[in-house]
């Protein structure tokens, strides 16, 4: 396929059109899976702008997508409901998405359980050099909601089950990490179940 107007892509190192792959990771940032198609908006093997308004793959030529803490980044009814129509259309009848992000669900729980220190002390063990720069620990939280200006809106099972739905994936299921690295084994471990959603989704039949 061609990149058309206003599509912001970059193949690179592909030669010719763009890369045709049956497995998507979108949002890949520096995760690159092999045997995926790694995109990103920049610097990964396929750079696509996910709230653009159209993917560069041919409709019905996608058996699997996997999306780890990238809804989070699209503005609801502007981008991310566009993207998951794109991913509707480019999607074969029976593929599946695996989506991760913050849980809104969690994120108030901890914070009203102890004003998220379980969940910032989570974030710690995983990334030893993360920082509140000395801020009281329910900054944590404000992290979690705004990630300095990344976050757009954050998702509970119910708004993120009902934003598929919106783009035609009608059976939506909450999942453990576990499930997703059983499935594709080739992912990195996350290891964030404490503080974020995993689902999948297929087509409603
Ligand atoms: C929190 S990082 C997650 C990276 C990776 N998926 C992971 O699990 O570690 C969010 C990623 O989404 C990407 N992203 C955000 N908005 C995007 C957009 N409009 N188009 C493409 N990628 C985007 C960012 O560049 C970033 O790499």
């Amino acid at each position: 396929m061609r990149a058309s107007k206003g599509m912001r892509l970059r193949r690179a190192g592909f030669g010719g059109g763009v890369p045709e792959s049956r497995r998507l990771h979108l949002g890949c940032g520096g995760r690159r899976v092999l045997g995926w198609l790694n995109c990103d908006v920049s610097g990964s093997e396929l750079d696509v702008d996910l709230a653009a308004g159209r993917l560069p793959f041919r409709d019905r030529s996608v058996e699997v997508v996997v999306m780890q803490h990238v809804v989070e980044h699209l503005e609801l009814h502007g981008q991310l409901i566009p993207l998951l129509r794109e991913l509707d259309r480019v999607c074969t009848a029976d593929a599946v998405l695996w989506l991760s992000c913050p849980d809104l669900a969690k994120v108030c729980a901890g914070y009203l359980a102890d004003r998220g220190r379980a969940l910032k002390d989570d974030r710690c063990r995983r990334y030893p050099d993360y920082s509140l720069d000395g801020a009281p620990v329910q900054q944590f939280v404000n992290d979690l909601f705004q990630a300095r200006g990344r976050h757009r809106n954050l998702f509970d099972f119910e708004l993120l089950a009902w934003a598929l739905g919106r783009a035609g994936f009608g059976r939506v299921e909450q999942v453990k990490e576990a499930e997703l690295l059983a499935a594709h084994p080739e992912f990195p471990p996350r290891r964030d179940d404490d503080q974020s959603l995993y689902v999948t989704a297929c087509r409603s039949r």
